[in-house]
C-alpha cells in the first residue's frame, strides 16, 4: 500500500516538472503555429448521458404524460406549469416540487430504481386534481 502511494506520489511529481519544462520552453521560445492555444479539455461525457426532458403541467395533465428511461440513467426534468399551480410528486425518488405558472422547475435524479412509477400533481389545482398523473418507466 506505501509503495502504491509513493509510486502515485513521484508520478505526480514527475508530470508536475514535466509540465513545467514544457512551459518554459513555449515562453522561452514561441515557435509560429505552435500548439499552446490547445487548451486540454477534461473529457467529461457526464452532460450527454444526462436524459432531459422538458414537460408542461396544466389542468389536469402532464405533457409528456409518459416517459421512459434506462435504469441507471441520470434524467433532468425541466417543468413548467402553463395556467395555475401544480406539483410534481414522484414519492419512490422523494421528489416533490411545486410548480409555479412559468417558472421552470428542474428535477434531477438518478433512475436507479426500475419499474413504473407515478407522477402525482402535488398541488391542489382543480376539479380534476386528483386524476392529474404522470408516468414514468424505468426499464
Ligand atoms: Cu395539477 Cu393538482
Amino acid at each position: 500500500m506505501r509503495k502504491i502511494m509513493l509510486l502515485i506520489m513521484l508520478c505526480a511529481f514527475l508530470i508536475a516538472a514535466c509540465a513545467q519544462k514544457e512551459q518554459g520552453i513555449e515562453k522561452g521560445m514561441p515557435v509560429p503555429g505552435s500548439n499552446v492555444d490547445e487548451a486540454i479539455v477534461e473529457n467529461s461525457n457526464d452532460e450527454a448521458s444526462v436524459k432531459e426532458f422538458r414537460m408542461t403541467a396544466k389542468q389536469f395533465v402532464f405533457e409528456p404524460e409518459t416517459i421512459e428511461v434506462n435504469k441507471g440513467d441520470k434524467v433532468r426534468l425541466i417543468v413548467t406549469s402553463l395556467d395555475v399551480p401544480h406539483g410534481i410528486s414522484i414519492p419512490e425518488y422523494g421528489i416533490n416540487e411545486r410548480l409555479d405558472v412559468g417558472k421552470q422547475v428542474t428535477i434531477e435524479f438518478t433512475a436507479d430504481k426500475e419499474g413504473t412509477f407515478t407522477a402525482f400533481c402535488s398541488v391542489f389545482c382543480g376539479s380534476g386534481h386528483s386524476n392529474m398523473k404522470g408516468k414514468i418507466i424505468v426499464g
